[in-house]
């Protein structure tokens, strides 16, 4: 006679699906900086995805509470000395239930870092208010979540080892039929969901599927930003009448204070241009550009400029960051009619004469 029974309730397995999904979308993201957005409102889900399966863990059903994996090294060690004819398991084997418990930790722990290299170093989401006080130790919150998510790539590598492994020496016992059908051909007590479990599933698998549409589909605290637009004419208009005649107006945080004064002290001649200026004038957009220079800013660009320079040149696009981030632009771009100079920073970001160079914000012009 062949036994069936239930062991992953349609909860246990949409967790598990979604998860799948919304990690797949999180690899593809992390590397497009214009993707950012999709990165940070899926990874939202995922924090709601691990909080969901946390509680499922304590109030669940048998199988997928934590009280129920055999989470002990000693039954993990018998388990795998007698790998061709071990104890069976309805749920999760003891090596399983190890790889399960660390990759739910270390996806928490990965949601954590994104939501907090986020809020550090784009100044959004909500942990945007930490920016002013972390933002020089941006690169070490983005290399911890990096880290974590190489090391989930390991767990999830292992994950499918094992269904593999499983499924030459165990495949009568269809596990992994099972993450799809709930079901095992074992003789084991199939699960029953009480209501309450009905009503929280229900409850955080739709926030789950919910969270990163809505973050996508309006401005949400998820991914709001703590820089507003600057209106330079309101702040100094000497500053935009004098320094956006020729060219873009370029954002005082794109330069060191030191590199300004060079450039201030030059003007008569400014790149082959005589842009002098009245002493008044001159003196006046200097302070200006001295107290908002980089060094004041906690903005990415500004923090990364900085941390690139070796001397102080008086051209952003001398400085090493703008040369490394520019780098995979085609050259013939920035002869073309529409962008002329690489100067010309506003062909291509929209809103740099308001202050915000962010990568949503950069279009291309089409050749
Ligand atoms: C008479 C025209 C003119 C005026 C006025 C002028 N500039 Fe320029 N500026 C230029 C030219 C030309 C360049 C070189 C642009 C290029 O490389 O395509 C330049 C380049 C720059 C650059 C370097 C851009 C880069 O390559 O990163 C900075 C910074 C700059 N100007 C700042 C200022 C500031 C600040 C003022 C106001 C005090 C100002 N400019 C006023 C003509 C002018
Ligand atoms: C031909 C279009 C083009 C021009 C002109 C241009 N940029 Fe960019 N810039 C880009 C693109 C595209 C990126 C994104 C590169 C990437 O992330 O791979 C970028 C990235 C940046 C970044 C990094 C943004 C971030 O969030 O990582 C800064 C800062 C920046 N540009 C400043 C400037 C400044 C200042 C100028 C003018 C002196 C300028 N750019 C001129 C296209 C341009």
């Amino acid at each position: 006679m062949k036994h069936r029974a239930l062991i992953w309730s349609l909860p246990t397995r949409i967790f598990h699906w979604l998860l799948v999904l919304y990690i797949l979308i999180m690899y593809i993201t992390s590397d497009e900086d214009p993707l950012l957005r999709v990165h940070a409102a899926f990874g939202y889900g995922i924090g709601v995805l691990i909080l969901f399966r946390v509680i499922w863990g304590f109030i669940g059903p048998k199988y997928s509470k934590f009280s129920d994996w055999p989470l002990s090294i000693k039954e993990a060690l018998e388990f795998t000395k007698n790998i061709f004819n071990p104890k069976v398991y309805a749920g999760h084997n003891p090596a399983a239930s190890f790889v399960m418990l660390g990759i739910i930790i270390v996806t928490l722990l990965s949601v954590i870092t994104g939501v907090l290299a986020y809020g550090i170093q784009e100044g959004r989401g909500i942990f945007a208010f930490l920016n002013s006080s972390f933002f020089k130790e941006m690169e070490i919150f983005k290399e911890i979540h990096e880290a974590l998510s190489t090391l989930l790539l390991i767990l999830i590598g292992a994950h499918i080892g094992g269904v593999a492994v499983d499924r030459v020496l165990h495949k009568e016992v269809g596990t992994l039929h099972s993450i799809f059908t709930g079901f095992k051909n074992i003789d084991a007590k199939s699960v029953n969901l009480s209501s309450l479990q009905k009503v929280v599933a229900t409850l955080f698998l739709s926030v789950a599927i919910l969270t990163p549409i809505v973050t996508l589909s309006f401005a949400t605290p998820l991914t709001k930003s703590i820089y507003k637009p600057i209106k330079y004419d309101k702040e100094l208009s000497s500053f935009v009448e004098e320094c956006a005649s020729c060219h873009t107006l370029y954002p005082p945080f794109t330069l060191p204070a030191k590199s300004w004064k060079k450039l201030m002290a030059g003007l008569n001649n400014h790149f082959g241009d005589d842009a002098s200026l009245d002493e008044a004038t001159r003196v006046e957009i200097e302070k200006y550009l001295v107290k908002n220079s980089a060094e004041h800013s906690t903005k990415e660009s500004a923090v990364y400029i900085l941390q690139s320079l070796k001397n102080y040149p008086i051209a952003i696009t001398q400085t090493p960051f703008w040369k490394k981030t520019h780098k995979d632009i085609d050259k013939q771009i920035f002869k073309s009619k529409e962008v002329k100079s690489k100067a010309n920073c506003k062909a291509c970001h929209k809103d740099i004469e308001k202050g915000i160079i962010e990568d949503r914000n950069i279009e291309i012009p089409k050749a």
